[in-house]
């Protein structure tokens, strides 16, 4: 692949070329290496012929891309959805002199239906076998995918998608081959037209006011039908026993605030996880095809949940270390209190800034206390405009806007994106990675993800902060990143 194009994402993962869109089978092998699958059309720049492309790493930034890992059995089928596990204990029968054994457990999508299959790796997940008894879980239906395993106790536990009845299935099995319907959480949150791509993990919980230190999360992915349009990702925090998954309350939440962010997968027994940085809206008709490719997924992020009391539960996904990628300081400041510091950066570069505010005990902020920041291009006149809006009608409340860019005009392809705080941002973290922004605010307590294009590079940031009351302090760091495949 060529990832010199100016729409190309630096430290985000982008495929070779082709379509690419949901995670799959993100797993960490025994050697410690990340292994990234995904949804890819490897002969054209839309959905469709999909297969599982794969990428490694060290750090889940630097990729190396590998060769395709599953091929769908003719052109009429597809490889769908899925998720990988780790078989130490050989439950599956398929490694009985290893204890690295690694399954897929994906969707089979035909013009019939769609069914489970599974297909097992000895060399840690680079090539595959299918089994020679699939699919090993068939209901006859044509709404039926996006398998993703954990392991609990002694058992496999597999959540699953009846996507346009609104069902998440539980099935259980000993080996991975036989699997017995245990239960299903029904028409919780956001419907939307379909379910998709649920996960359900076992992840820390901090500040934990009960004293236990990890709890179950279910993730499920609706499109389309977003409150945003399209497609988007939600969660809810609750209790597993192996059988039956029981929501905490029933409240609806979002994992981002923006509009491209879905199909999340986490890594089987970690509590790491990476989203597709798109929308089914508008995914096929993005401009990178000139460049020969479409669409990213997220940063990589640790997640964990906190139960913050009044507000309930919620999914905290912090930006995995970003240490290694760090390229040179272009800034830093522990005084940018009513003041705009202007970074240039040049044109190839991403950037990462990361600010951190406090306020003085009891403050009333006047009705201009405001953080801001705005990347702009060399010559085109295109900004990507954000900031943090600390007063007025609406106060704590972060907010984005790709409108004044002019790579891609589609009406819905949405300008505005905002989230509100119960109270005021301590910590904003943003990164521009060419074609896409993400911002992280208080340590990834609200995300937001949008795909932005310009017709040029943006090579400056502004940022600062304006009319903050007289004992706050603000500091800010800005640094370019490497260019993980230069
Ligand atoms: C979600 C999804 C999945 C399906 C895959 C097909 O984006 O629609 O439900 O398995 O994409 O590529």
């Amino acid at each position: 692949g060529d990832y010199n194009g100016p729409l190309r994402p630096r430290v985000h993962y982008s495929p070779p070329k082709g379509f690419m869109n949901d995670p799959n089978g993100l797993f960490k092998d025994v050697n410690g290496t990340w292994h990234l699958y995904y949804q890819y059309n490897p002969t054209d720049v839309v959905a469709g012929n999909q297969h599982w492309g794969h990428a490694t790493s060290p750090d889940l930034y630097t990729w190396t891309n590998q060769p395709i890992a599953l091929f769908p059995p003719n052109s009429t089928s597809g490889v769908f959805s899925g998720s990988i596990v780790v078989d130490p204990e050989n439950t599956s029968g398929f490694f009985p002199n290893s204890t690295n054994g690694v399954v897929a457990i994906y969707t089979l999508n035909t013009p019939e239906k769609q069914v489970q299959e599974i297909a097992y790796s000895f060399d840690d997940g680079y090539t595959f076998t299918p089994y020679s008894g699939n699919p090993v879980l068939d209901v006859g239906s044509n709404q039926f995918r996006d398998p993703k395993v954990v392991r609990y106790g002694d058992s496999w536990v597999m959540v699953i998608a009846f996507a346009s009845e609104y069902v998440i299935g539980i099935y259980t099995s000993p080996d991975l081959k036989e699997w017995t319907h245990a239960s299903n959480v029904s028409h919780i949150g956001f419907l939307g037209v379909q379910y998709e791509c649920p996960n359900l993990v076992e992840i820390p919980i901090r500040n934990s006011s009960t004293g236990t230190d990890k709890g179950w999360v279910l993730t499920i992915s609706i499109n389309p039908g977003a409150p945003l349009g399209g497609s988007i990702t939600q969660y809810f925090p609750g209790e597993f026993n192996g059988t039956h998954f029981v929501p905490h309350d029933g409240a609806t939440r979002l994992s981002n605030f923006g509009k491209d962010d879905y199909a999340g997968q986490f890594f089987y027994n970690e509590s790491v996880s990476i989203g597709w940085a798109s929308n089914w809206e508008y995914r096929n008709l993005v401009p990178t095809a000139t460049e020969g490719w479409r669409s990213s997924m997220t940063l990589p992020r640790e997640n964990y949940l906190i139960d913050s009391g009044v507000r309930g539960w919620e999914l905290v996904q912090e930006i995995y270390d970003i240490q290694p990628i760090l390229s040179d300081q272009l800034a830093s400041s522990d005084n940018l209190v009513n003041t705009t510091s202007q970074v240039d950066f040049g044109n190839s570069t991403s950037v990462y800034f990361d600010m951190n505010i406090t306020y003085p005990a009891d403050v009333t902020f006047s009705t201009y206390a405001s953080i801001n920041f705005t990347f702009s291009t060399q010559s085109s006149n295109e900004q990507f405009k954000g900031g943090y809006i600390l007063t007025g009608s609406t106060p704590n409340t972060i907010w984005v806007d790709r409108g004044n860019t002019n790579g891609f005009d589609y009406p819905l392809f949405t300008n505005k994106f905002s989230a509100s705080q119960v109270k005021p941002a301590e910590r904003i973290q943003g990164i521009i990675d060419h074609s896409l922004f993400e911002v992280y605010v208080d340590n990834g307590s609200v995300v937001g993800t949008v795909d932005v294009y310009p017709t040029e590079p943006f090579t400056s940031l502004s940022i600062g902060t304006g009319d903050l009351p007289e004992g706050s302090t603000v500091s800010l760091q800005v640094w370019g990143l490497k260019d993980t495949w230069a």
